[in-house]
């Protein structure tokens, strides 16, 4: 046979396979490798649930590891990664600071990297590709604006408030707090008089509050916690101290999840601001852009409202976390 009329058939005789060929054999399935921050949270378990079902459905082949709110554990869970040669890698970093090292070695292995939810600080920002995640500043100050709003409303009396701070170094009790300060700084009489970590649990979240009670009793005025879960475990804290919580303290938090709307139809939270953990769409779409050599925006913010007490049994209904 013709050498030309050989190669056609021979094309033509592959194609055949290749279009009767299972979509499973025909395309390799993306595999991601994923370093969860832990389960600390109602936000956490729902942004789990969030990238596991999105890989599920889309096919994806996810790698999960959950580094139980220790950075080592991420490191740890990042080289494994790039040992099994996984096509991307993406983590929710527990701190800011002290990724320059591993993220290195990804890129030398020419392994992408997202950053879901937080951010890091590193010198050279081509070590991830995104960072697909809330504005944490914006929502800190939208915190601090209801309270504004609050505080001028109630006759502007002088306000005492205590802060529950997320995970000490991580980007969202940075970012929250930078952000509320922000904008209480314009009113004197809004004064933070004590301020604590409650590592974004609930069980931290009540200790924490126990001693400020213990130590400020009814002196205080509002509460500021950086997530809902602390301001779950704070309620509990205020009504063994015998006060009313959303009443005798006024409280504002972060998150948006089901267990507020809860608290805050009970008459116990004032107000929540929204924090979406529904980040599996995005990140899968980002990351196959990224393998594929696509461009993509380096930063990819979420956009989230806020809701007071006054909205929550309407909004209840609608709530995916
Ligand atoms: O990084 C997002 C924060 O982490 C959420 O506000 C908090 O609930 C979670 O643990």
């Amino acid at each position: 046979m013709h050498p030309t009329r050989r190669t056609i058939l021979a094309g033509a005789v592959l194609a055949l396979a290749s279009a009767t060929l299972p979509h499973a054999m025909a395309a390799k399935p993306l595999v991601i490798g994923f370093s969860q921050v832990g389960a600390e949270s109602e936000w956490r378990t729902a942004n789990t649930a969030s990238i596991k079902d999105t890989a599920k459905k889309e096919g994806v082949t996810l790698k999960f590891a959950d580094a139980q709110q220790r950075q080592e554990n991420q490191v740890k869970a990042i080289r494994s990664f790039i040992a099994q040669k996984v096509d991307l890698i993406a983590f929710s970093p527990v701190v800011e600071s002290g990724w320059d090292t591993v993220l290195r070695e990804a890129k030398a292995a020419k392994i992408p990297v997202i950053l879901t939810d937080r951010s890091v600080n590193v010198s050279d920002p081509s070590l991830y590709a995104t960072l697909i995640g809330s504005d944490f500043v914006e929502e800190g100050r939208k915190a601090g604006r209801w309270l504004l709003d609050y505080a001028k409303k109630n006759g502007d009396k002088p306000l005492n408030i205590v802060e529950l701070q997320g995970t000490v170094g991580s980007a969202p009790a940075i970012d929250r707090k930078a952000g509320f300060e922000e904008v209480i700084k314009g009113n004197p009489k809004l004064r933070v008089v004590r301020t604590q970590t409650g590592d974004f649990t609930r069980a931290k979240g009540k200790e924490v509050m126990e001693a400020f009670l213990k130590s400020l009793g009814k002196s205080i005025n509002v509460l500021y916690a950086h997530n809902d879960d602390m301001a779950i475990g704070a309620i509990q804290a205020i009504e063994e101290a015998g006060l009313k919580p959303g009443k005798d303290i006024i409280i504002v938090s972060i998150d948006g999840v089901k267990g507020a709307f809860q608290a805050m139809m009970a008459g116990k939270l004032n107000v929540t601001v929204e924090c979406s953990p529904l980040l599996g769409p995005q990140l899968i779409d980002a990351a196959r852009k990224v393998v594929a050599g696509q461009p993509v925006e380096k930063r990819i913010i979420v956009n989230e409202g806020v809701f007071p007490a006054e909205v929550a049994a309407k909004e209840l209904p609608n709530r995916k976390y």
